[in-house]
């Protein structure tokens, strides 16, 4: 216990300088956490889980954009996310590009990742979260559903 409170607080007074928004992860997360709980469960067949796919979608190009462009640009449509169908609406959230990278390592972090290559996964940099915006301005309706059958087929 002792070494775990020792750990914790060298992460906080050790780790805040060399990150500078590290502190800000999960106040991101929480957020999110509004709809999609704070475990990542979601409310069955309302708010659908992010844990399931979320080290599926970090490990390939694809994926990657998929994680930057739902909370960019919202996502309209229907999902089946572990059996459950959700037919639903979720909102664009403002977030600064290092802020979505902070987050998005952020999940990476508290949500279980099964198969190595799901462990191997790079992090998030507020280069990578611009570029995938730059190059997806607009989505057209649907393409993000698109994007995630490819995905997810
Ligand atoms: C107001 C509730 C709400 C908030 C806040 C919210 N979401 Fe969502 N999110 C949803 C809903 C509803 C869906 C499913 C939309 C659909 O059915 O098309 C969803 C879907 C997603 C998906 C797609 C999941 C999949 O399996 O394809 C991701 C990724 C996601 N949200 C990430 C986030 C992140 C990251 C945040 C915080 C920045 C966030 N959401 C905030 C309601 C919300």
């Amino acid at each position: 216990m002792r070494s775990l409170l020792l750990a914790l607080a060298l992460h906080v007074f050790v780790g805040a300088p060399l990150a500078a928004h590290a502190s800000n992860a999960p106040a991101l997360w929480a957020r999110c956490a509004v709809c999609h709980q704070p475990d990542g469960n979601g409310i069955p067949g309302i708010f659908p889980p992010l844990r399931e796919h979320l080290g599926a979608f970090a490990a390939s190009a694809k994926g990657r954009a998929y994680l930057v462009l739902v909370p960019t640009h919202g996502l309209l449509g229907a999902i089946e996310v572990a059996g459950l169908r959700y037919q639903s609406a979720m909102p664009a959230q403002p977030l600064e590009d290092d802020e979505l990278a902070l987050l998005l390592n952020h999940m990476l972090e508290i949500f279980p990742r099964a198969l190595p290559q799901e462990r191997a996964v790079a992090p998030f940099d507020r280069a990578e979260v611009a570029a995938i915006r730059a190059a997806h301005p607009k989505p057209a309706p649907g393409a993000l559903l698109a994007l995630r059958a490819e995905l997810l087929p």
